[in-house]
């Protein structure tokens, strides 16, 4: 198993190209499923998450060509002959149960593992369920497993109880090839939301208000292929300025859309840093030590819970005491006794951590949890001075395209390396 080391003290500085977006990605690669046509998605980052995709795609018939080096990836699913989302591929990957609906679309049934709980929190999928139900469908829970089937999806009104992101894109994909009308509303507004909308619509989909509260799609009788470039990756993005703050460097990262990534943009700010904005890259230097800076997760264009972790790792080191509230998920906190090893003093609170910021860490080994965790852990070990190793790091290579050749970019001293 590999594991990372860090030396750390160093200040990044230098530019680096955003990767695409591994959750616009994952959608847009069941949406293909839609078709029997080929279609071509490139700027697809080369990540764990995405070869399980591919591989699940592949094991229910669709004729996939990769070319990991171009960032590109074919899929052609004529022949599918299964409509089944295993456990083994399921339980390691909790995205692909927004297989569901494509699935139910197109041939009228689907039998797809319950993705069960994971390290963040529990993580139902009743919303995906009771929109699939609005849109005709019948589920059954049987052995582990939900099997939903309708002869033809009818459009409907689906209004969510909590803009869920994945739950908003299997409605979504269902309602391209339900019959007549459907508005889906209390939306999730992510960008990658409205990125599985566009690559939706260059296959033939009728949609409007993506990125907005309400939904309206016109379901067609069938879609055809599509050529798409997946949308740069905000988080990935989000995390590198974390880094250059953390550090107090000086990082430019292009290839983003600055208004993706605005709430947390300000944060930075309020931080003290100096950010520049530009029309697909964002600067951000650091003006010395940050300031205590709060946040709150919330569903977009609040502040992604994907970059909590980060940030406060970013605040672990500011003048004063920071709130982090989490909002979205229940335990999203298990970075911190990692963090705390650094020397930073963080206490939590039922859904708070109160960060107080010290004058320096210092390195340790430390374990990574889950996929962001696995980052705020390398960015601690970047500001930490001395050697720091980061274990479990497979949960980092499920959502960073190549992170320690990216850090090196910027100066940082890191290796990967196997464990003993
Ligand atoms: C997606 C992202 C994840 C991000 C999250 C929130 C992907 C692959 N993953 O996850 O990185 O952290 O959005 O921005 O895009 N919930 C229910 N019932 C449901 C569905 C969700 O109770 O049927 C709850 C969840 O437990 C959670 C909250 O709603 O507390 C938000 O979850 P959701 O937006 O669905 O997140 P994901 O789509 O799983």
């Amino acid at each position: 198993m590999d594991q990372i080391r860090v030396r750390g003290g160093k200040k990044l500085r230098g530019k680096v190209q955003a990767s695409g977006s591994k959750n616009a990605a994952l959608p847009i690669l069941f949406a293909t499923l839609l078709s029997e046509q080929k279609t071509e998605l490139t700027r697809v980052p080369v990540l764990q998450d995405i070869r399980t995709t591919l591989k699940l795609l592949q094991s229910m018939g669709a004729e996939v060509v990769s070319d990991f080096a171009g960032n590109r990836v074919e899929i052609t699913p004529k022949d599918i002959f299964t409509q089944e989302a295993p456990y083994d591929l399921v339980r390691t990957m909790r995205a692909s149960v927004v297989v569901l609906g494509p699935l139910l679309a197109r041939f009228g049934h689907a039998k797809v593992s319950l993705p069960g709980g994971c390290a963040i929190g529990a993580r139902p999928i009743n919303y995906h369920l009771v929109g699939l139900e609005k849109l005709g469908a019948k589920i059954e829970l049987e052995h582990g497993y939900v099997i939903a089937r309708a002869k033809k999806l009818v459009g409907n009104r689906v209004t969510f109880e909590f803009p869920s992101v994945g739950a908003t894109e299997n409605i979504l994909m269902a309602a391209t090839l339900a019959q007549g009308e459907s508005v889906i509303e209390n939306c999730a507004k992510e960008p990658e939301i409205t990125d599985l909308a566009r690559m939706l619509r260059a296959m033939g989909a009728e949609i409007e208000g993506e990125g907005t509260e309400t939904i309206r799609v016109q379901g067609k009788a069938a879609l055809h292929g599509a050529r798409y470039p997946v949308m740069a990756d905000r988080i990935e993005v989000g995390t590198f300025l974390a880094a250059a703050m953390a550090t107090e460097g000086d990082v430019t990262v292009e290839g983003l859309n600055p208004v993706d990534l605005e709430s947390v943009l300000v944060k930075f700010e309020e931080a003290g840093a100096e950010v520049t904005r530009a029309k697909e890259s964002i600067r951000l230097r650091s003006n010395g030590r940050a300031k205590a800076t709060d946040i709150t997760t919330l569903p977009f264009p609040g502040f992604p819970t994907d970059m909590q972790a980060q940030f406060m790792t970013a605040m672990v080191l500011a003048e004063g005491a920071s709130l982090i509230t989490e909002t979205i998920f229940e335990n999203r906190f298990m970075h911190v006794p990692e963090l705390n090893r650094l020397g930073a003093d963080i206490t939590i609170r039922g859904n708070s951590a109160l960060v107080r910021g010290v004058p320096g860490l210092t390195a340790a080994p430390m374990m990574a949890t889950d996929l962001r965790a696995s980052a705020s852990l390398i960015l601690g070990a970047l500001a930490a001075k001395g050697e720091s190793v980061i274990r479990r790091i497979y949960h980092l290579d499920r959502g960073y395209e190549r992170i320690e050749e990216k850090l090196k970019v910027l100066g940082a001293d890191v290796e990967r390396v196997s464990e003993g």
